[in-house]
This record gives structure tokens, sequence and C-alpha cells, in this order.
């Protein structure tokens, strides 16, 4: 079908933006739920961003000058993961081998790169997107769903928040990401970097140790904790939600009652899907939309 996998330049961002705002539409509208992506707007800004941002990778699927599809991969330098997302195709050529061409380039890239663990979110109710996954070699690890409210007011919820304070310098970075490998078996210095630049990474200390950090609470966030109490307690004191909402394990029932019951809704489903080495976190946590 003469089809070329090549960089996305940024005069390539407008069109891959609206196939991307285009295929979630076509998914979310099937099964009720908010689009990933709520406008064409926000499809073409996302690509922009990849494009500027150093550690993405991208590349798009062209015949003959037309645009079918795109791939991104991530990195989070020292993390040894590499993320791919968003992967989308014009829903008038899925079915036809493009998204397996893309993922196949991401792939290779990410060998390219030296990392053998490779993670994405999915969107489960596409049965397409996880045959795909599970065809490339990746393994379901954990559902998910997206939460979301208002940031809860510290007179809304029955946590105790008295140890969670802000990340202010490099010893807490340095603490965090102690923490952070006890958990993942790796630090994501990176994100938690950024989160402190943001003013928005958190931690709880309890008599000088470290039981929590948030590396902000939100979609592109993540969080560890010693237990539920003090995940919930990071979560109550986040300033800000960024993005549509966060991710809670499905399976961590404790959590998912609590915010329901302190008025979260529910807004979409997702599954951490892994390739390689896959320490499961070994403390309650929230991933991001990365992993
Ligand atoms: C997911 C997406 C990228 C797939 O693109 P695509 O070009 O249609 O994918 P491919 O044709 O390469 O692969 C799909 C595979 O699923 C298979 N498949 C689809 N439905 C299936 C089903 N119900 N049971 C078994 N196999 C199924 C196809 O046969 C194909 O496998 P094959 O190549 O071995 O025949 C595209 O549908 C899309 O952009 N969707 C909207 C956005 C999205 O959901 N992105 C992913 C977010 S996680």
């Amino acid at each position: 079908m003469n089809l070329v996998i090549r960089p996305i330049e940024y005069s390539d961002a407008e069109s891959c933006g609206k196939i991307g705002y285009e295929a979630h539409k076509a998914i979310s509208s099937a099964h009720g739920y908010r689009s990933e992506q709520p406008s064409e707007d926000f499809g073409i800004a996302l690509i922009k961003s990849l494009l500027d941002n150093p550690n993405s990778w991208g590349v798009l699927a062209d015949r003959q000058g037309e645009i079918l599809g795109s791939i991104f991969l991530h990195e989070f330098p020292p993390s040894p993961v590499a993320v791919v997302g968003p992967l989308t195709v014009h829903p008038g050529a899925e079915g036809g081998g493009i998204g397996r061409m893309l993922m196949d380039a991401a792939l290779t890239q990410a060998n390219k790169q030296n990392h053998d663990q490779v993670r994405l979110v999915q969107s489960p109710s596409h049965i397409r997107s996880f045959v795909l996954y599970t065809k490339c070699g990746f393994t379901l690890r954990e559902p998910l769903f997206l939460m979301q409210r208002q940031p809860l007011k510290k007179s809304d919820n029955n946590t105790s928040s008295t140890n969670v304070r802000i990340v202010n310098d490099d010893k807490d970075v340095s603490v965090c990401n102690g923490f952070c490998k006890l958990v993942y078996g790796f630090s994501r210095e990176m994100e938690l970097r950024q989160a402190k630049h943001q003013g928005i990474a958190t931690m709880i200390e309890r008599e000088g140790v470290i039981t929590g950090y948030a590396a902000g609470i939100g979609i592109l966030n993540h969080a560890i904790a010693k237990s539920n109490e003090e995940l919930k307690a990071l979560i109550a004191n986040a300033a800000t939600i960024l993005g549509p909402g966060f991710f809670v394990p499905a399976r961590n029932y404790e959590l998912i009652i609590w915010l329901l019951e302190n008025g979260f809704q529910i807004g979409w489903p997702a599954n951490l899907m892994t390739i390689g080495p896959y320490q499961e976190p070994l403390t309650p946590f929230l991933p991001s939309l990365a992993y």
C-alpha cells in the first residue's frame, strides 16, 4: 500500500492532532464517556508539545502524502522505562495494519535507546488496541480508573494531613528518590523534579522517615505511599488536580471507595500494560498516564 513511516515535522502537527481527536472521539462516543482528546485544538497542541519535548520521539504513517496515523515514544531519564503514546490511526484507515507498523517502529526505537522496559496506558473499551498491544508483546498489569472532581477541601475529608509538605530542595528529592527505588526498583527523578519546579510535589515524613510522595496529583503525575491512609492524605492535600483527573488502580478497593464517598466520579477506565521486566509497586500507588 506504499506506506512510509517517517519522523513527524512541525508542519504535520495539525494533521496528526486532527486524527488523534477523530480517533478518540470515535471510541469515547461509542462507549458514552468523555474523550481523552476533547477538541481538535487539544489534539494539535498535544502533538506540538510532544515535538517540543527533547525526551519524546515521534513518527507518522504517510501514504503518498496523506497522513494516516502517528505514534510517540518517551524517555524519563534516569528511569529505565520508555513509554508509548499517543498512538492513533485515522478511523477510516483502521484495520489496515498501520497501528502495527507504527508500534513496531516505536518498539525498534525503544530497543535502539536500550530500554528493555516499555509501558503504556491503554483504553480497555477499545478491543482493537488491546489485541494490537497484546500481539506486540504487552502484558496487562493493572486495570485503572480515572477519578475526577475538584480538589478536596480540608473540611471535606477525614484524613490526617499534618505531615504532608511541599518537596523543597535537593535533599527532599534525594529522599523521595530513595523511597521510589524501594517501591519501583528505580527512581522517577525527572518527573519528581518537574513537579517540584511547578511547586506541586508533596511528601510525607513521620519522625524523619519518608512514608510517601506525590509528583503532583493529576493524569501526568504519579504518587506512592506506604499505606492507603498516606496516599489519601497526599490526595486530600493537593491544591490542584492537574488535567481531567488522576488514575487509581481499580484493585485498590479501599482507596476507590474512599474517593467515591468523597464525591469523586469515575471518568473512564484504562489498563497499564508492559513489555519487559516489571516489578509491581511494593506500596499503594497512583500511576501516571505513562506508567
Ligand atoms: C488502536 C489503533 C491505533 C489500531 O490501529 P489499526 O491500524 O487498526 O491496528 P492494526 O490493524 O495494525 O491492528 C489491529 C489488530 O487487532 C485485530 N483485532 C481487531 N479487533 C479484534 C477482535 N475483536 N478480536 C481479535 N482481534 C482483533 C486485527 O485483526 C489486527 O490484528 P492483525 O494485524 O494481526 O490482523 C486505532 O484503532 C486507533 O487509533 N484507535 C483510536 C485511538 C486509540 O484507541 N488509540 C490507542 C489508545 S490506547
